[in-house]
């Protein structure tokens, strides 16, 4: 008996210290990695779905168009900038098998808020349906709270925030009548945390979070209805470029070799939508480490974002984006990467 406890606990252990391995090297929450490895797949799932892709002009949502044209599925996509969707549309077409009547460039601006129910009609006079529907257009914000004016937070909430739920009630509307979809939100893991230098930004987030867990909960008589929130860390994109804040736009931001792929954090995106996961977490270690802190030991993230804070706010102030010397202990390593890094998310 002794001799079989002793296997169980040696195996239990050799499992632990593999998963705690495989960890260190994560992209994802092991929810979304376990989707990923074992559960369905975007290429099964969406060939042939209309999807409604926001802020498809640049960065994640530009990359979202290119692999779910890949795939085989139906878009729409809309931004602000028609000659950028119009690029995107034509790379589109290069790269996949879809003809010209399978891609909708739909010009929209997530803050006109009166526009949205003509924009929907548009995508269901064109396709007939929409299938998923990805919030994905925002903006981040950088600036301190006390120096910034409060029409940066209300321009950030009017976007963000009311845009995407403006535009979540009429494509909602028809998924109701359909009685499936999916409702794909691109949040981040600012949705989760706070940080300095970025109060409306997340306020923003934490309000798409609170508004679509609690969604969720209204459509238990739609169980083909998913709602599904995505949090990114730091991403390769223009996000940096077109923030909100003025100050933001002094300080140099070139280099992001730092940040998740664009393209990896999209294919866990689609791997999400496909698996229909309730809440994903797409970001390299630190900052998913700080989740699961975040989410799981309080205290210690609020150490660790009080250390972070102060590093970041110094380096806002002087301009500087290095974070110094190589830092040498795993606390010092978590505030450093996480003072540069999360100034994009
Ligand atoms: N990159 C990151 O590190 C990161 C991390 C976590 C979450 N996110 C989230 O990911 C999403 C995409 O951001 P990104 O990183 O790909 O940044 P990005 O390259 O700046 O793309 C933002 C997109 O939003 C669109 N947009 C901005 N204002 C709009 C408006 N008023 N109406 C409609 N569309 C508008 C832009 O198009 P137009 O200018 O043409 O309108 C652009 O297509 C955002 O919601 C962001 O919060 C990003």
């Amino acid at each position: 008996m002794a001799g079989v406890c002793a296997l169980v606990a040696a195996a239990a252990l050799v499992a632990l210290v593999a998963l705690l391995l495989r960890w260190r090297r994560a992209d994802g929450d092991l929810t979304l990695l376990w989707a990923e490895w074992r559960g369905r797949r975007p290429e099964n799932e969406l060939p042939g779905k209309v999807v409604w892709v926001t802020g498809a002009s640049s960065g994640i949502g530009e990359e979202l168009a290119y692999q779910l044209a890949r795939i085989g599925a139906l878009l729409a996509i809309s931004a602000r900038r028609e000659d950028e969707l119009q690029r995107v549309k034509k790379k589109c077409l290069e790269i996949s098998n879809l003809g010209d009547k399978d891609i909708l460039v739909l010009p929209l601006d997530l803050t006109q808020r009166s526009s949205h129910e003509a924009a929907t009609n548009s995508v269901l006079k064109h396709f007939g349906k929409i299938d998923v529907l990805i919030n994905n257009g925002g903006r981040s914000q950088r600036s301190l709270f006390v120096d910034t004016n409060l029409d940066v937070f209300s321009a950030i909430m009017e976007l963000n925030y009311l845009g995407t739920i403006s535009l979540t009630k009429y494509v909602l509307n028809h998924m109701i009548q359909r009685r499936k979809g999916k409702i794909v939100t691109v949040s981040s893991v600012m949705g989760i945390m706070g940080a300095p230098l970025a109060s409306g930004y997340c306020a923003s987030k934490h309000a798409l979070q609170g508004f679509f867990n609690s969604l969720r909960t209204e459509l238990t008589d739609y169980p083909e209805i998913s709602i599904i929130n995505i949090c990114p860390g730091p991403v390769q994109s223009k996000i940096i470029q077109n923030q909100l804040g003025e100050i933001a736009k002094q300080i140099p931001y070139g280099d992001q070799s730092h940040k998740m792929r664009t393209d990896r954090c999209v294919r866990l995106t689609l791997v999400s939508t496909a698996n229909d996961l309730k809440e994903a977490w797409v970001s390299d270690n630190p900052y998913l480490a700080v989740c699961y802190l975040w989410q799981y030991a309080p205290t210690w993230a609020w150490w660790l974002m009080n250390k972070m804070g102060k590093r970041r706010i110094q380096n806002f102030k002087s301009g500087v984006v290095s974070v110094g010397p190589a830092p040498r202990s795993i606390p010092s390593l978590l505030t450093a990467s996480l003072a540069l890094g999360t100034a994009g998310l």
